[in-house]
């Protein structure tokens, strides 16, 4: 096993319902949960492309996927559907789906700097051998105001501004490099009475700067805009996010397609108008499952696109 539960496994399979013979995409593999259950329904007829943009979770969900010789792995972002779609020899695919947010794999590795548990660098790269910029440089070089804006819009965090004062009083004396300091610097910069009984206190700060690395939206909104190009008449896209942000980006999408606008052509059909969470038990069993919400929507047969 992985160590990884799938988030609204059977509710997705339900939406997708992956048949023999079709072609599918996992756009966030992760640990494999759900792209095996997929793999097993479409079987060797079918065929299904794994994507991830983390080589390590490739690697750990090679291990998973074996059985199925059917499953091809490839590091790339899910918003690069065009080497996704060349990637199944170029045939449309019968159902997409995206897991979004970061597998508990990754969370509790220390080294990834994505978990205030344990000290490490903040580095927060989903591909760290991929360039780009790291959590400690932003905390580095953004000016207060981004900072506050960052932890705000991405991280929904109230207390915001002194969070983003505090990073700026501390940088003046020591660079910000640690996991645990700017845990425990986000902690002092929020009243005690104020601090979630839930969650940790860095929590939506870790959020926002994971966000803000990595680019999630940006990908997001890329795979929601060209997704309908690249399903078969039929064929079915499902999403599941944690945050509002994004779920709100699934939403808008998926709306503005059902009713044609922008492409003067009505491509997508909800097949879901309010999203589908997790039941009480799943929410009990697994906590990453509490915030899961699961949209989907499907191609319309007569779709005029290529
Ligand atoms: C929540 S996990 C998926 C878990 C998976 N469904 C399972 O059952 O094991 C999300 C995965 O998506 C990957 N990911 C997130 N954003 C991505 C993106 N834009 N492109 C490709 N992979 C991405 C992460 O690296 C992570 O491995």
């Amino acid at each position: 096993m992985s160590g990884h539960t799938p988030v609204l496994l059977q509710e997705t399979l339900e939406l997708l319902a992956p048949a023999p013979g079709e072609v599918f995409l996992d756009g966030t593999t992760g640990g494999g949960g759900h792209a095996a259950a997929i793999a097993a329904r479409i079987g060797p007829r079918g065929f299904l492309v794994c994507a991830d943009a983390d080589p390590s979770m490739l690697e750990i969900a090679g291990g998973e996927l074996k059985a199925f010789p059917w499953v091809l792995l490839v590091h790339a972002d899910f918003a690069d559907l065009d080497i996704l779609r060349e990637a199944a020899g170029g045939r449309a695919f019968d159902g997409a789906l995206l897991d979004l947010g970061i597998s508990s794999l990754q969370l509790d590795d220390p080294a990834r700097g994505f978990s205030f548990r344990e000290e490490a660098p903040l580095d927060m790269r989903r591909d760290p051998g991929g360039g780009g910029t790291t959590a400690a440089e932003i905390l580095r070089d953004a000016r207060e105001k981004e900072l506050a804006d960052l932890f705000y819009r991405f991280g929904e965090e109230r207390f915001s501004r002194r969070i983003a004062r505090a990073v700026v009083e501390r940088r003046k004396r020591e660079p910000i490099r640690t996991t645990t300091g700017l845990a425990e610097l986000v902690s002092s910069a929020i009243p005690r009475r104020a601090w979630p009984r839930d969650i940790h206190p860095a929590t939506r700060v870790f959020q926002a700067l994971r966000i803000a690395v990595n680019r999630e939206l940006a990908s997001l909104a890329a795979f929601l805009d060209a997704i309908p190009r690249h399903l078969s008449p039929g064929g079915r896209v499902a999403v599941i996010s944690f945050h509002s942000l994004e779920d709100r980006l699934v939403k808008t999408a998926f709306r503005r397609q059902a009713a044609g606008e922008g492409e003067g052509e009505a491509t997508l059909e909800r097949m879901t108008r309010k999203p589908v969470v997790p039941s009480e038990r799943e929410a009990r069993e697994n906590p990453r499952a509490r915030s899961a919400k699961l949209r989907a929507a499907r191609r319309r047969d007569g779709g005029e696109i290529a």
